[in-house]
């Protein structure tokens, strides 16, 4: 059988070997540049502004196979389809290719078989859906057009045996981006897989429903499901992006100056399909997480429904984990933004290991079985090794002492209720569902485990008045918090892409100030960017003086006053090594790398983008300068009126 490496690679040798695509590495998992999003979702984001024109130094067609984390549904994860985790396969054209070839070669791939290239799918089992067109967009006949070149038949004119069918479908379903309020977005092909084969097209599993004998009727009085039922039916496994549009603040659509073909291939789902299983967690990936999470249980763990999610939230949690603290920019558990979801991930996998019977600390030893799986093809993971390891470690220590604490006061919490129980008053069942929310809320303490010290107290609670109040409570919870994340997702890169860009700016400016200052030997250790403020980690064995960071404002704030120009070149990683340009060499894009000169003050190798000249920054101020890690400084700094106060 196929293995997932194989995989993998089959699909960048595809697009490299066969259609003239440049193989680049991913992205990191937090935006580099982009304040507007805490982990990058899809292949295309850290693409954004070369989908919006700017070139790429790997040229026009790319592939590349990108780490991505979305942890909006985390409470589903652990069901068939959902991870927090997983790799996004993407073939990208930069206003070179279009409809025709991006629909042709993932046919290609998805048919040719095993032994000659491709990935060996029946054709029969495949569908695919366009759009249908809006008062902003047609109807998407030219894909569907090549659709029907490969064989396929519109749904409204085919006879009720035909398989390859196109379906069409409305915005919500088949049109993609911007990844915010504003930017590139275009009509999508999906590309869906028949996971039950051995049923009539025209039937579920329980036979031929309403809404089937609706949408698609058949001349048997029957109707055919199709590619987005839920019944689980069809399983999408490749999204191609036509981007043709920007979206722009007023609402409407433009044409972009380009067009861009997107694609976006769930690599876990891809696996599934092609090892014949039936959810990403029965593949090859978690074989051997699996089996250790077992024998940490001791052995054999029962096959019940609880159990069985259990060790896939622990698998999926802690690879995401692994992921993000092996990525290079540095995020540690922590109570905001990143680092916040990193700690309730960790926290989330260790309570499951608790349920399944795992009393001692444990995430570290999973990640190692991550780090050995996928080092070769993610090395940052090898390289941060010690750090992925520390940090699960710390952090299981800290959930530890919180979690006896949080002990301690469920015990008062508890005994004072039972006082009064004793004493012939009935429970507040309302009352100690709130507090047992606080609980929840402070501690992490899972309701069924509330409810279970309650009964093991001997207090008999109305479990159906405590658990209406809890989930009441727990849905306002997130609400509020689903508001929160939706504020912090709005905006979108192009929004702030001015700020982000000065932002970006200063930040090389500070890089360059930090060598004068510190010494050449001092290097960028990790970068991240808010709308607000810069953040920069170096390394440097200690605290800053109070005159160093005067003196790196000072030199800083000259280069803004002295107004220089800021140039992009496309160079060999050669040349701009020997034209002393610094930066994060071994992870850069192929041969050809972008390197930005601000004057003749600074060189770094970088992808942009950036401000068009320094004195666009107003001014530049420190405001924080602190330890991140061992011999690892961080700086917060802002520029604009906010440096000025
Ligand atoms: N950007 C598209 C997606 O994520 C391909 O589905």
């Amino acid at each position: 059988m196929i293995t997932a490496k194989e995989i993998r690679q089959k699909y960048i040798d595809f697009f490299v070997k066969k259609h003239g695509h440049a193989a680049i590495p991913s992205s990191s998992v937090v935006p580099e540049n982009d304040p507007t999003v805490l982990f990058t979702t899809a292949g295309m984001q850290p693409l954004v502004p070369y989908l919006m024109g700017e070139k790429h130094p790997a040229g026009s067609r790319l592939v590349d196979s990108q780490k991505c984390i979305r942890t909006d549904d985390i409470e589903e994860v652990g069901d068939d389809s959902h991870c927090t985790f997983f790799e996004m396969l993407g073939n990208w054209s930069l206003g070179d290719y279009f409809k025709k070839e991006s629909i042709a070669w993932s046919y290609e791939l998805l048919t040719t078989p095993i032994g000659q290239g491709g990935f060996g799918i029946k054709p029969e089992l495949l569908r695919v859906s366009c759009f249908e067109g809006d008062q902003n967009a047609p109807r998407d006949e030219e894909a569907a057009g090549y659709w029907k070149n490969c064989g396929f038949a519109d749904v409204k004119e085919a006879s009720s045996d035909e398989r390859k069918l196109i379906y069409f479908y409305e915005k919500k379903k088949n049109w993609w981006g911007p990844a915010g309020q504003t930017g590139p977005c275009g009509p999508d092909t999906e590309i869906f897989y028949d996971r039950e084969p051995g049923l009539n097209p025209h039937e579920h599993a329980s036979g031929s429903t309403e809404e089937m004998r609706n949408k698609y009727p058949l001349k048997d009085g029957s109707g055919r499901c199709h590619p987005n039922c839920e019944c689980g039916h069809y399983l999408e496994i490749w999204n191609n992006v036509f981007m043709q549009y920007n979206k722009k603040a007023d609402g409407s659509f433009e044409p972009l100056a380009q067009q861009n073909v997107d694609t976006g291939m769930g690599f876990e789902r891809i696996v599934a399909v092609l090892e014949g299983v039936s959810t990403h967690y029965e593949t090859e990936l978690f074989t051997s997480v699996k089996a250790q999470i077992s024998a940490l249980a001791g052995g054999q763990i029962a096959q019940n429904e609880e159990n069985i999610r259990s060790v896939r939230i622990i698998a999926d949690h802690v690879r995401a984990a692994a992921f993000i603290l092996g990525d290079k920019m540095g995020v540690t558990p922590s109570n905001t933004d990143q680092g916040y979801i990193l700690r309730r991930l960790i926290r989330r996998a260790v309570r499951h290991g608790r349920k399944l019977g795992i009393n001692r600390h444990f995430t570290h030893e999973i990640a190692e079985t991550y780090i050995a799986d996928y080092g070769d093809v993610y090395p940052e993971l090898t390289q941060n090794r010690d750090k992925i390891i520390d940090e699960l470690k710390k952090e299981e220590e800290k959930f530890q002492t919180t979690l006896e604490n949080g002990l301690r006061e469920m015990k008062k919490i508890f005994s004072e209720a039972k006082a009064d129980f004793t004493a012939g008053k009935k429970l507040d069942d309302k009352a100690l569902a709130e507090k047992a929310f606080f609980l929840y809320e402070s501690y992490g303490f899972p309701q069924e485990m509330i409810v279970e010290e309650l009964l093991r107290e001997g207090l008999s609670i109305d479990v159906q008045i405590f658990s209406t109040e809890f989930e009441n409570k727990f849905k306002a919870h997130q609400d509020l918090s689903r508001a929160g994340a939706e504020q912090k997702f709005a905006g979108g890169l192009a929004d702030h892409s001015d700020e982000s860009r000065k932002l970006h700016t200063a930040t090389h400016l500070l890089h360059k100030a930090l060598k004068m200052v510190l010494g050449d030997e001092v290097h960028q250790k990790g970068s991240n960017i808010t709308a607000e403020r810069l953040r920069f980690d170096f390394n440097f064995g200690q605290k800053m003086t109070p005159e160093q960071i005067s003196r790196v404002e000072e030199i800083v704030n000259e280069q803004i006053q002295r107004k220089l120009p800021i140039s992009c070149r496309v160079m060999t990683v050669a040349e701009a090594k020997s034209e002393g340009a610094v930066g994060l060499f071994e992870d850069k894009y192929g041969d050809q790398i972008k390197v930005y000169t601000m004057g003749d003050f600074s060189m770094e190798i970088c992808g942009g983008p950036h401000a068009d000249n320094t004195a666009d920054l107003g001014a530049f101020r420190i405001q924080k300068e602190e330890a991140s890690s061992a011999g690892v400084r961080r700086i917060k700094a802002v520029i604009g009126d906010a440096a000025k106060k």
